[in-house]
């Protein structure tokens, strides 16, 4: 109990949490991906173990630091998160801050060649599972508080509330990637909380700062539901 204290809310708590992108390969040499940094995924599971929190955090492949205190399963495609999710089941909250890839490639075994003069090759896509809808609609060992990201170019919280709806989720995490906002791979984010009880719009903040309220958030949520 003495350390169950208001500067660490999560003692006790399994805080399972995705970040950076996903890659999916084309052939050995080539992969589709997309321009996530991990850094806000990253910073919300730094907070998570700051708040006293044990933390799985899953990563795509990103170029910063693994944080301290945090069991990191480094994974490439979507199926792999999707797996280390699993396993790393259960917990108490799920962050899917991760910006999985849409889709994935039946992979060539070799290298594609070009065919000089001919047609370029045709890749054909295939749709990834849904990681944050099949957390949030598991029949056993649903996290009790499930949030997602929805990284919007436009009309941001009308498609937040409907991927609140559609994927099953408690909270979604609305932020603004059009290219004028700076959001992907910069310092600072500028988030909408979006929730099926309303929508709480935070100023523009560093990524740690959007971070450590969020978390603060979840704990406070959390704690209203049950003790660990
Ligand atoms: N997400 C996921 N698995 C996927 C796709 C998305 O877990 N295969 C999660 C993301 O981690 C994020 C949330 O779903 O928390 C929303 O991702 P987003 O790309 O905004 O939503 P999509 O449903 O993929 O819709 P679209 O890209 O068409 O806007
Ligand atoms: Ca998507």
């Amino acid at each position: 109990a003495a350390l169950h204290s208001a500067e660490r809310p999560l003692v006790g708590r399994h805080v399972i949490v995705t970040s950076g992108p996903t890659r999916e390969p084309i052939d050995p040499a080539r992969f589709l991906s997309n321009r996530s940094s991990g850094k806000q995924g990253h910073a919300i599971a730094a907070a998570a173990a700051r708040a006293g929190a044990q933390v799985t955090l899953v990563s795509g492949p990103v170029e910063i630091a693994d944080p301290p205190g945090v069991t990191v399963r480094h994974v490439e495609t979507a199926l792999e998160m999707l797996a280390a999710v699993e396993a790393a089941l259960p917990a108490d909250i799920f962050i899917g801050a991760a910006a999985v890839a849409d889709w994935r490639i039946e992979p060539a075994p070799d290298k594609i060649k070009k065919q000089p003069g001919g047609a370029p090759p045709t890749l054909v896509l295939r749709e990834n599972p849904d990681i944050l809808a099949l957390v949030a609609r598991r029949e056993s060992e649903r996290p009790a508080l499930v949030v997602g990201f929805a990284a919007e170019t436009r009309d941001v919280i009308a498609n937040a509330q409907e991927k609140l709806a559609r994927k099953g989720c408690d909270l979604i995490v609305a932020n603004d990637v059009s290219a004028a906002s700076g959001v992907f791979g910069g310092d600072a984010n500028e988030v909408r909380l979006v929730g099926a009880d309303g929508v709480e719009s935070w100023p523009r903040l560093d990524k740690s700062e959007v971070a450590a309220r969020l978390v603060a958030r979840l704990a406070e949520r959390l704690g209203a539901t049950a003790e660990p």
